[in-house]
């Protein structure tokens, strides 16, 4: 039996310190002092069948036996522990002096990029910024600036009715009983000259930029949803020469050159006398003395020189009327411009319909 115990002895001796992991370490327990068939129970069971004398000596030796190899296993353990806590720090190691993964970030849309422009430009001048709806009154929209029903300048808008609104206006049992309460996607933003003015009292300087719709068909240069950035400035003595001052001064800031303006004879109902705004190409005033020798006409303004940009006038009486104010007492200038057509020139964009495609490669870009 000693000769026996001296054998499990040994081999655990070299087995122990072998076990590579907490498995085979666990099996070693269970092949040694496993309660059903471990090595060293089986021997601690049969001492009852050892003669007397022998008893006390062998049951000794399997005792000791017994604590050397539990502290053995414990050893062992310990050390098994410590090297997966060794290794796993050497895994999980952070590099700090490793370059960084860059994180993406979001980034601003074109429009909004030069709306903020324009928004600081024209505060530096003292326009406040104003907002209105854009399901909006055909009273705001046409009547109030001058545009009655049956008016053929309604035909200069075509427009997005909505017929949700006239539905519930027959719903009622009753005629449509003013052209106030017919509704559309407003075609422009000139209503909100209307619903400003009847707000506030003049002297007064806003812009006023958000969408407008028409129903249109688009190409290049024409969507269907666009943005206007209208203004308007009423004053004791406003004239046409403080719109030219204004309106270049804002262009050559936008555009971060000097800009020049032409004004053109225009009609809008709302305005008395109308212009259209032209301003000198940003896009070839610098390639025009090569293009004089080398003949290449610019995209953006087909090689004139010039680029219609917005329409503006004076506004007319009916409309400060409308709005209840006197126009024996207040003049005033209003514009509107396509903030879609200044974006596209600032950025030299071909085709207006690129800026709702949706095209991660063309929003990259800014
Ligand atoms: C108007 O909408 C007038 N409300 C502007 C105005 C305001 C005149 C105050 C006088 C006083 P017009 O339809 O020309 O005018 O539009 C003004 C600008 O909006 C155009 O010069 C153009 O830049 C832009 N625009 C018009 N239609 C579209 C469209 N379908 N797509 C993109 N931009 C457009």
């Amino acid at each position: 039996m000693t000769d026996e115990i001296k054998k499990i002895e040994r081999a655990a001796k070299a087995e122990i310190p072998k076990a590579k992991t907490a498995d085979e370490l666990q099996a070693l327990k269970i092949q040694y002092l496993g309660r059903e068939r471990g090595a060293l129970t089986l021997i601690l069971r049969g001492l009852k069948q050892l003669p007397e004398k022998d008893r006390a000596g062998v049951g000794k030796e399997a005792n000791r036996l017994r604590d050397f190899l539990e502290s053995l296993f414990e050893k062992r353990g310990r050390e098994l522990e410590t090297q997966i806590i060794e290794s796993t720090l050497k895994k999980e190691r952070i590099d700090v002096t490793r370059p960084g993964v860059r994180q993406k970030r979001g980034h601003l849309h074109p429009h909004t990029i030069v709306l903020r422009e324009i928004e600081n430009i024209f505060g530096s001048m003292g326009f406040e910024v104003a907002e209105g709806p854009e399901v909006e009154t055909e009273y705001y929209n046409f009547d109030a600036l001058n545009i009655p029903a049956e008016h053929p300048a309604r035909d200069m808008w075509d427009t997005f009715w909505l017929r949700s609104n006239q539905k519930e206006i027959r719903n009622q049992k009753s005629e449509i009983r003013n052209s106030k309460e017919r509704l559309l996607l407003r075609t422009h933003t000139s209503p909100v000259q209307i619903r400003y003015m009847e707000k506030h009292n003049p002297p007064l300087r806003i812009i006023a930029p958000g969408r407008a719709y028409r129903y249109e068909a688009t190409d290049a240069s024409h969507e269907f949803q666009f943005y206007q950035v209208e203004g308007l400035m009423v004053d004791k003595n406003v004239s046409i020469a403080n719109f030219k001052a204004v309106i270049e001064e804002f262009f050559s800031r936008l555009f971060g050159t000097r800009v020049k303006t032409r004004l053109r004879p225009s009609f809008f109902p709302f305005v008395e006398p109308g212009f259209e705004v032209d301003i000198t190409c940003t896009s070839c005033t610098k390639l025009k003395i090569k293009n004089q020798k080398s003949k290449i006409r610019c995209g953006v303004c087909k090689g004139g020189g010039w680029l219609e940009i917005a329409g503006a006038g004076m506004i007319h009486p009916n409309v400060f009327k409308a709005a209840g104010y006197n126009p024996k007492h207040w003049q005033g200038f209003a514009f509107g411009m396509g903030l879609d057509r200044i974006v596209m020139m600032k950025y030299k964009i071909p085709d207006i319909r690129l800026f709702h495609s949706g095209d991660l490669r063309f929003l990259k870009q800014f």
